[in-house]
């Protein structure tokens, strides 16, 4: 059973992209939300950087669910499962198969803004699970939480540590809004990477294929194809870097020479200087004491937690 809602039309995407290409050339230094990378093409490269031997993030949550997705069922007893930023839902069907053997499953709700890989994605899954309730919905986590489906035991999972990719003022209203759309005894898992050594962070986000650095470049095939840029990619390199203060990983592009950008579709010319940056993501990494806090902040009261045998990455239960 498949049911998709729609609630981010191409005219919606259209409009927020503008908005934000208009905002983030022209602000100092220049910088795009990472939402922007997902297109089609995008959705699959973060499927192929899921399995680059640097890539552990995947692997290690992985190693958990496989583990203790019975242990997350029975602390949920969820009947509903929504995942927001849900991707391929790979990893989901870990969960979706302890659920089903706990017997409380019924509905699996992804939500994702990469609207044709979220129903490819999701039509898998329904044929996989005779008798589940796939409710898809094509919607942007951080504006559209209250149009989601409500009713029943519901178990919100953020995992891969997207919400890494929040900033922290982003993070804060987003788990507050989380929290806001939730009853008495539904629950949120969250997947979030560990700090630890940062060659091994580093790595992770510029590996030696090559593959994340065409994933960081996508957001500029993004903008030159729905904004008719004339940004050439391939004019800018590759960067990754760990800021020790805030913990978390950036990327960058970086202009190779000094090159006038102009955006037709917003009548706008954007300037790089040779060397200058812009800002495509910044990837949180996390601590389970100040993970523990932030959710406490929002409303929740954190309740169970695991990690990978080598300490890498953590998945936590709250309750609302
Ligand atoms: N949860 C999956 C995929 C992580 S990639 C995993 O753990 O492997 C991040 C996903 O979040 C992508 O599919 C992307 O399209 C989606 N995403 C990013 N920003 C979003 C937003 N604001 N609203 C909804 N989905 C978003
Ligand atoms: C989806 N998100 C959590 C990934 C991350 O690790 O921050 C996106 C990514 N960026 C580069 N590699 C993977």
């Amino acid at each position: 059973m498949l049911r998709i809602d729609i609630h981010l039309t191409d005219d919606d995407l259209a409009k927020a992209l503008r908005r934000d290409v208009a905002e983030g050339l022209t602000a100092h230094p220049k910088a795009l939300p990472p939402k922007w990378f997902y297109d089609e093409r995008g959705s699959e490269l973060f499927e192929r950087i899921t399995r680059l031997p640097e890539y552990y993030p995947t692997r290690a949550e992985r190693a958990i669910l496989d583990r203790h997705a019975p242990d997350i069922a029975r602390a949920t007893g969820a009947d509903t499962l929504v995942e927001l930023g849900a991707g391929s839902g790979e990893k989901t069907r870990l969960l979706l198969d302890a659920l089903r053997a706990a017997g409380t499953l019924r509905r699996y709700v992804p939500v994702d803004v990469s609207g044709d890989f979220l129903a490819g994605a999701a039509a898998g899954i329904a044929d996989a699970y005779p008798g589940l309730a796939v409710h898809a919905v094509v919607a942007d986590f951080e504006r559209h939480l209250h149009l989601l489906p409500a009713g029943g035991r519901r178990t919100v999972a953020v995992l891969g540590s997207t919400i890494g990719n929040l900033t922290p003022r982003e993070r804060a209203g987003f788990l507050r809004d989380v929290h806001g759309t939730l009853a008495g005894g539904d629950t949120l898992l969250l997947g979030v990477d560990l700090v630890k050594d940062p060659r091994r962070l580093v790595a992770a986000y510029d590996d030696a294929a090559g593959v994340t650095a065409e994933f960081n470049r996508n957001v500029l095939r993004v903008v030159a194809r729905e904004l008719d840029a004339d940004v050439d990619p391939d004019a800018f390199d590759h960067v990754a870097l760990w800021d020790p203060g805030a913990e978390w990983i950036e990327m960058r592009l970086r202009s190779r020479r000094a090159a006038r950008v102009r955006v037709g579709a917003l009548g706008l010319t954007a300037d790089f200087a040779a060397g200058e940056e812009l800002r495509t993501e910044i990837s949180a990494k996390f601590r389970r004491e100040g993970i523990a806090a932030e959710l406490r902040a929002a409303g929740f009261t954190p309740a169970e937690g695991w990690t990978d045998p080598a300490g890498d990455f953590a998945v936590l239960v709250a309750a609302a």
